[in-house]
C-alpha cells in the first residue's frame, strides 16, 4: 500500500481520493476549506487512514512549515494552479526516499498542451515525474469540458499507466476545444 499526498483533492479529485482510500491507501489531502477536508473524511471508506492538512499554497511559507511535517510520500497528486508553481517546485525538492522514486503526478489545464504556457519543474533524481493534461470531450462534432467523474476516473488511469504525459479526453484538435 502508498501514502499519496494530494494537493487540491477536496473538489474534482474527490472521488479519486475516496477510490484509493477504498483500496487501502493511506491519503494525505491538501485544501483550504476545513470544512470540505472534513466532509471528504466523513465519506472515507477507511477514514482513519484518510489525513488532512488544512493549508493555502499560495502562503507558501505556512505551506512549506506544514507539509515538512510529513513523512515522504510515495505518490504526489499535485493539482495546483500556475499562481501556485513555486509550491510545486517546493514539493519537488522537499520529499526524498532512500528505498524508491517518488512519483509525481502534475494535474494541468489544457492550456499545458501549448509548450510556451507548460511549465515543468526542475526535478532530482529522487522524482519520477508525470504529466496529466485535463483537455475536453470530443463528441460527434460538439466539444464539451471534462466532468468532475471524468477527471478523477482519468486522474486515476494515469497513476496507473505512469506514463510521462497522460492526457485526460484530448487536446485535439486544439481549434475544437469549447
Ligand atoms: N479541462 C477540463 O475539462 C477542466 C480542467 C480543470 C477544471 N475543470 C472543471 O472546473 C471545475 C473547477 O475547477 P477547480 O480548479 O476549482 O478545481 P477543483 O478541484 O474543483 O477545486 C480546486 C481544489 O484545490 C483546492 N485549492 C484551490 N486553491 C487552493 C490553494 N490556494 N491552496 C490549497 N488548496 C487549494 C480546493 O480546495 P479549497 O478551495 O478548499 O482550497 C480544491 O480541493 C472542476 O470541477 C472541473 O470539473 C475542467
Amino acid at each position: 500500500m502508498s501514502h499519496f499526498l494530494v494537493i487540491g483533492g477536496t473538489g474534482m479529485l474527490a472521488d479519486a481520493v475516496l477510490a484509493w482510500n477504498q483500496k487501502g491507501h493511506t491519503i494525505t489531502v491538501v485544501a483550504r476549506t476545513k470544512e470540505k477536508l472534513k466532509r471528504l473524511v466523513s465519506r472515507a471508506a477507511f477514514p482513519e487512514q484518510l489525513h488532512i492538512v488544512q493549508s493555502d499554497y499560495l502562503q507558501l511559507g505556512s505551506f512549506m512549515n506544514q507539509l515538512a511535517q510529513l513523512s515522504a510520500p510515495d505518490v504526489i497528486v499535485s493539482w495546483i494552479h500556475r499562481s501556485g508553481n513555486d509550491a510545486v517546485q517546493w514539493l519537488c525538492n522537499q520529499y526524498k526516499k532512500s528505498d524508491n522514486r517518488i512519483a509525481f503526478f502534475h494535474i494541468k489545464g489544457s492550456s499545458a498542451h501549448n509548450p510556451k504556457q507548460n511549465f515543468t519543474p526542475y526535478l532530482s533524481n529522487f522524482i519520477s515525474y508525470h504529466e496529466v493534461i485535463l483537455g475536453f470531450q470530443l463528441i460527434s462534432g460538439v466539444s464539451r469540458w471534462l466532468t468532475n467523474t471524468e477527471i478523477a476516473a482519468g486522474v486515476m488511469h494515469a497513476t496507473e499507466q505512469k506514463l510521462p504525459k497522460y492526457i485526460v479526453g484530448t487536446v485535439e484538435p486544439w481549434d475544437a476545444r469549447p
